[in-house]
């Protein structure tokens, strides 16, 4: 073990669910915040015309002017402030210099570091007119998120949250993307406990007032199996079908859960400026 990494070894992965007290919240609320208003920020930008690119420029230099640094820099060997996500592309598609066309959907996945703390949120934005069915699965999918969040509560299990989102999907002819999930986070990116985005009522850990993870849904208009490309990353449908994926950050509380990732500028789900 090297120097560096002994010195992150107490906040690795060790086998058990961390719980956070009232520094942990805070700490997340203000790292929550900072990357929904980076995600607001990218609502106002995007259109016809712009880049990926564009899109990762702006968020590491809201970063830098904020005094937070994106996670998702140098992580693993990615090299970008954002994961741009288009059509049907599941996640972490990188930033590059095409322009996204109108009737493009895609989704942008921030992680802004603030003193210590990981706020991971991501959001779908629609470029131009896009068609109806893409709307629709815009729509299922944000509700899917919001149900999942909902079905949290102490006592509760982890399975509740992939039971709430897979029965309101399936039965919409969409599916459940079942190669990526949701994770627990805090002062580590990606921490126990697997939030998986399908299961049974009741199954897995028991949600207890303290936990902090992301809810993160990819839903599919067609098959759910994805394949990685050969760059290592992108993720994209194998039936070439579209792909669409919202994610909060959440705490459960002493009464039910708290999202620390909301717009303050009420964006929740597109379309951002309705005509
Ligand atoms: N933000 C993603 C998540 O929700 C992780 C991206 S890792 C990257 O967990 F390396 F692809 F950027
Ligand atoms: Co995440
Ligand atoms: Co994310």
């Amino acid at each position: 073990m090297t120097y560096v990494e002994a010195a992150q070894a107490p906040l690795r992965k060790t086998g058990h669910i961390k719980l956070y007290g009232p520094e942990g919240f805070e700490g997340m609320r203000r790292a929550g915040q900072l990357t929904a208003r980076a995600l607001d920020e990218v609502a106002g930008l995007i259109g016809p015309g712009v880049s990926t690119e564009a899109i990762d420029r702006l968020v590491f230099e809201f970063a830098m002017d904020n005094k937070a640094y994106p996670a998702t820099l140098m992580y693993r060997g990615y090299r970008y402030s954002v994961c741009t996500s288009i059509n049907h592309v599941v996640c972490h598609g990188m930033p590059n210099a095409r322009p996204l066309r109108d009737g493009d959907i895609v989704n942008v996945d921030i992680t802004l570091v603030v003193d210590g703390w990981y706020g991971d949120s991501s959001r779908m934005y629609a470029v131009g007119n896009v068609p109806r069915r893409a709307e629709r699965l815009l729509d299922v999918t944000y509700e899917a998120m919001m149900l999942g969040i909902a079905a949290i509560k102490p006592g509760g299990h982890v399975g509740d949250i992939g039971a709430a989102i897979q029965d309101f999907v399936e039965p919409q002819h969409m599916s459940v993307v079942r190669d990526f999930c949701g994770h627990g986070v805090g002062q580590v990116f990606h921490d126990e406990p697997n939030i998986v985005h399908v299961g049974r009522p009741g199954e897995g850990p028991e949600l207890k007032p303290g936990m902090i993870f992301t809810v993160e849904p990819m839903i599919n208009l067609g098959r759910p199996h994805v394949k990685v490309l050969s760059d290592g990353w992108t993720a994209v449908t194998r039936d070439r079908s579209l792909s669409a994926q919202f994610e909060h950050a959440v705490g459960v509380t002493e009464t039910g859960v708290e999202i620390f990732t909301e717009s303050p500028k009420g964006y929740h789900k597109p379309p951002y400026f309705p005509a």
